[in-house]
């Protein structure tokens, strides 16, 4: 089958303060319809800059990006990026419905146009709040509303950069049951970049640790846990359990040490 998204021996060189860097080297996934995949690594490791280019928003220097099979140059058309910063992705002089119809307005009649803006704030259970401004609402909210922009579209590709990253524990594990919930009605293709072992071994298909400078996939692990999954029971498995361990292994914590980013 043709992935939805892949990248073939994927190499990223960017401009440092003295020279270029190579920041990615040698980089191959492939992830297929309807699969969640996460990306972890340590901070500056790499995420970040694999994320731009799967979503064509930075060009790669060596190896390709294909998007169902076909070489991208620049974002592809259904592929659309949720990036942590939320409050500045938002326009303050818009409301919510307004902000969350911003990526189809162009293209969609206005009847149409509200309809997917009802669905997708519905689906982030926004739905009351549609008249508002984003600045009265809190941050987890915000965060919904651009989830409810990108899922407006009806995107095959949802690339998230640590979309919950800002948000307290309780929002966070509530945000990751609708994305679950989500993507188990719509079939979205996710690529997750998070810092948040815990999260990746919940809401994953698999996994991918990115690690060494430059980097390349380190770790990958499949994550067989039965869905629908739960904050509490998911996380008492014994098979959750060892997943999780192996994880914080591979991105280099020892049992006994403490966590470094
Ligand atoms: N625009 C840029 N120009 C030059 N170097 C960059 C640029 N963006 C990122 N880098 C460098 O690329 C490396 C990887 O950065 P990236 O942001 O992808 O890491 P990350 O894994 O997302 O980190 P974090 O977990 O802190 O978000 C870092 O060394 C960073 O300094
Ligand atoms: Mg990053």
């Amino acid at each position: 089958m043709t992935p939805t998204i892949s990248c073939t021996d994927l190499e990223v060189t960017l401009p440092g303060a003295s020279g270029a860097v190579n920041i990615l080297a040698g980089v191959n996934l492939s992830v297929a319809k309807a699969e969640f995949v996460s990306i972890l690594g340590t901070s500056g490791s790499g995420k970040t800059t694999l994320l731009r280019v799967l979503g064509g928003l930075l060009p790669a220097t060596g190896g390709e990006v294909r998007c169902d099979g076909t070489p991208i140059q620049g974002p592809p058309d259904g592929v659309v990026t949720v990036f942590q910063d939320y409050a500045h992705s938002l326009l303050p002089w818009r409301t919510v419905r307004r902000n969350v119809a911003l990526g189809i307005e162009a293209r969609l009649g206005r009847a149409e146009r509200d309809e997917r803006v009802d669905e997708a704030l519905t689906m982030v259970g926004l739905l009351e709040r549609a008249d508002e401004y984003p600045w009265r609402l809190s941050g987890g909210m915000q965060q919904r509303v651009q989830i409810a922009r990108a899922l407006a579209t009806r995107p095959r590709v949802l690339l998230m950069d640590e979309p919950f990253g800002a948000l307290d524990a309780m929002t966070k594990a509530s945000l990751q049951d609708q994305l679950q919930q989500v993507q188990s009605l719509t079939e979205t293709t996710i690529v997750f970049v998070t810092h948040d072992v815990e999260e990746a071994v919940y809401l994953s298909d698999r996994l991918v640790v990115l690690n060494g400078s430059p980097a390349d996939i380190g770790l990958t692990l499949d994550i067989p846990l039965p869905r629908p999954r739960h904050q509490i029971s998911t996380k008492e498995r014994a098979d959750y359990l060892e997943l999780r361990h192996r994880v914080y292994e591979a991105l280099g914590h020892t049992v006994g040490e403490p966590a470094r980013g």
